[in-house]
């Protein structure tokens, strides 16, 4: 009998300071308008000295593990999403570890950009079904006001901070369908110059700032969304009537709405959080679902589909009955 692996609890974490466009306007030659209409976004949160994408994901992940109704001497693995870790090692991974009091087992940071949380979500599946893991904590963490340059308007109202984290494990039921179904996982590195960042550890000794051809992310982010969901689907052999809910990336409401429309969604059925968070990239997709899992729209046994494209570029998939 194949494993299944199930979401068995979610949490989120956002920092405290929300900046909206108004605020923005005060920074760069910007307006409400233009990102709205641009972007659907109104706001996004922003860490403070005090937050650091470990916090956040420590938060998230504590948040999750509540929720599972597990304890963290059942956790065998942690595995974080992130392009902005606390430190350059070790990874964000081992301080959330420590500071849950998780026993010895894996832990360890994946870099995926904004794609990062579908790659490791993949990752802990793949983990779980081969039988070396049964219960891991799987976070998306970001600080990614940390790496913009706050005097490029082109980049800087586009991102927010934020966590968010699933506890995954076995599914204990055999008789039940709940689980993962499928995840869908690409990367083409001939594109990697449309979005990357100034600088990195080995190249400048820094982080480096966030540099975007803009229009040419949102092309390639259009049509490789597209090409995505519908392999999940047809791997599965559904059509996008049965799906319950589109838990997207949140980079911007464009992209999502033709992804919802290619699908033949409407978007009370896709899960939007752009317009109060902002694009915090790979924490994205979990800080959306925690929140419709919190306010009661996302049920256990719906069918669930997440999509994301980042820098790389890297773009997935998954599929899942949650
Ligand atoms: N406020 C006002 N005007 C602005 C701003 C701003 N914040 N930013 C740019 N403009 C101006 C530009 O200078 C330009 O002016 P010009 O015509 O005088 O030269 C004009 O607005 C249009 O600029 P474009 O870049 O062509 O605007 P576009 O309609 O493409 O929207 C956007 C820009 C929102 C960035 C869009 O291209 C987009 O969403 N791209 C995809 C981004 C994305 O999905 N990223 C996801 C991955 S992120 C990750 O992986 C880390």
């Amino acid at each position: 009998m194949r494993i299944k692996s199930i979401i068995k609890g979610t949490g989120s974490c956002l920092p405290e300071k929300a900046v909206t466009n108004k605020d923005m306007e005060a920074l760069v030659d910007t307006t409400d308008e233009w990102i709205v209409q641009r972007t659907g976004i109104h706001q996004r949160h922003i860490a403070g000295d005090h937050e650091t994408t470990s916090s956040l994901a420590i938060n998230a992940a504590s948040r999750a593990l509540e929720a599972s109704g597990l304890t963290a001497d059942q956790i065998d693995g942690v595995i974080v999403a992130t392009t902005t870790p606390d430190l350059t090692f070790p990874s964000v991974a081992v301080h959330v570890q420590a500071a849950l009091g998780i026993p010895a087992g894996m832990a360890f940071d994946v870099q995926a950009v904004c794609t990062g949380f579908v790659y490791a979500l993949s990752t802990a599946h793949s983990f779980i079904q081969s039988g070396q893991a049964k219960n891991v904590i799987v976070i998306g963490a970001e600080t990614m006001s940390r790496i913009l340059d706050w005097e490029d308007r082109t980049t800087c109202v586009l991102f927010g901070d934020g966590a968010g984290a699933v506890v995954l494990g076995v599914n204990e039921d055999e008789t039940s369908q709940r689980g993962i179904l499928s995840t869908h996982l690409y990367a083409d590195g001939a594109h990697k110059d449309i979005l990357c960042t100034s600088g990195g550890v080995s190249k400048t000794k820094s982080a480096g700032v966030i540099e975007m051809q803009g229009r040419e992310v949102f092309k390639h982010a259009v049509t490789l969304m597209h090409d995505v969901v519908d392999e999940a689907l047809k791997a599965n052999d559904m059509t996008g009537a049965d799906l319950d809910w589109l838990v997207p990336h949140q980079a911007n409401v464009r992209i999502i709405s033709a992804t919802a429309d290619k699908l033949g969604m409407p978007m009370e059925k896709v899960v939007l959080t752009v317009g109060d968070h902002g694009n915090t990239s790979a924490a994205s997709i979990p800080l959306a679902l925690d929140v419709a899992v919190r306010d009661g729209r996302v049920k256990q046994d719906q069918m669930v589909l997440i999509e994301a494209l980042g820098g790389g570029l890297t773009w997935g998939a998954a599929l899942l009955k949650f």
